[in-house]
C-alpha cells in the first residue's frame, strides 16, 4: 500500500480547517474571481493556466494525496500566490465550501475515464454533475473539459446541448481535437504521444 504523504505547504488547505463555505477573498488575500480544477492530477495544467491568468484565484482539488503532494511542490517552487490546492472530493468539496454562483471557471481535464462499460457510471462528468454544478457557476463562467476517451468525448459532447443555461463556446462544433491558449495537462500529453485524440468541449454559463 502507498504511504501517505504529510502535506506541508503554505498553498496546501486541509477541508476540515475551512468554514462552509469559507470566505475566499480573505483565503487569497484579495477578490479575484474564483476558479476551480477538479482532478488536478500533479498539477502542471493548474500551474501555467496559474501563471497566466493573475488575476484569477484557483483553487485545485485531487482525491489523491501524492498528486496534492506534487501540485504543492510545483506551486511552491514557482512562487505562484494565486494558487491553493486541496485534498477532497469534488462533489463534497464543491457542496461544502463554495458559494453558489461563485465560480468564474471550472476545469476538468482528463477525468477517469472508466471503460468497462458496467463501470461506466461512475464516471465524474454527466448530466446530472454538470446540472448540479451549473448552480455554483457565476453567470459568464466558463466550464471546460478535456479527454482522450472518445466514448466518454462524445457522451459529453453530445449531452451538454440538452443542458439549459449553458452556451457552447465552440458552435456550430460540440467539441474540438485543438483548443489553441489551453494548456496540455500531464495525461493530455501522455495521450497525445500514444496517437491518441483529446476531445475539448468549452461551454459558458449564461
Ligand atoms: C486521469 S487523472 C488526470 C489528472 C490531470 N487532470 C491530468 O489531466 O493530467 C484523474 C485525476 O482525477 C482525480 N479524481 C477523480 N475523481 C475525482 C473526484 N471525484 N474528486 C476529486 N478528484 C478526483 C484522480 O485522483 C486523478 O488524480
Amino acid at each position: 500500500m502507498q504511504s501517505f504523504i504529510h502535506i506541508e505547504s503554505p498553498n496546501y488547505l486541509r477541508p476540515e480547517n475551512l468554514s462552509s463555505p469559507p470566505d475566499w477573498g480573505a483565503v487569497f488575500g484579495n477578490q479575484q474571481p474564483l476558479a476551480l480544477e477538479i482532478g488536478c492530477g500533479v498539477g502542471d495544467f493548474m500551474l501555467k493556466t496559474a501563471l497566466d491568468h493573475p488575476e484569477t484565484n484557483f483553487v485545485a482539488i485531487d482525491f489523491y494525496n501524492k498528486g496534492c503532494w506534487k501540485s504543492c511542490r510545483r506551486i511552491d517552487r514557482h512562487g505562484v500566490g494565486n494558487v491553493r490546492v486541496l485534498r477532497d472530493e469534488a462533489r463534497i468539496f464543491v457542496t461544502e465550501r463554495i458559494a453558489k454562483g461563485s465560480l468564474s471557471a471550472v476545469y476538468i481535464n482528463c477525468p477517469d475515464p472508466w471503460p468497462k462499460k458496467r463501470h461506466r457510471k461512475r464516471r465524474l462528468v454527466n448530466r446530472e454533475f454538470v446540472e448540479f454544478l451549473l448552480q455554483y457557476l457565476a453567470p459568464g463562467a466558463d466550464f471546460y473539459f478535456a479527454t482522450d476517451f472518445d466514448d466518454y468525448g462524445l457522451d459529453v459532447a453530445q449531452m451538454l446541448p440538452e443542458v439549459a443555461g449553458l452556451e457552447n463556446q465552440f458552435a456550430p462544433d460540440q467539441y474540438r481535437h485543438e483548443f489553441p491558449g489551453y494548456h496540455l495537462s500531464k495525461y493530455m500529453r501522455k495521450f497525445m504521444a500514444e496517437g491518441k485524440r483529446i476531445y475539448f468541449v468549452h461551454y459558458r454559463a449564461k
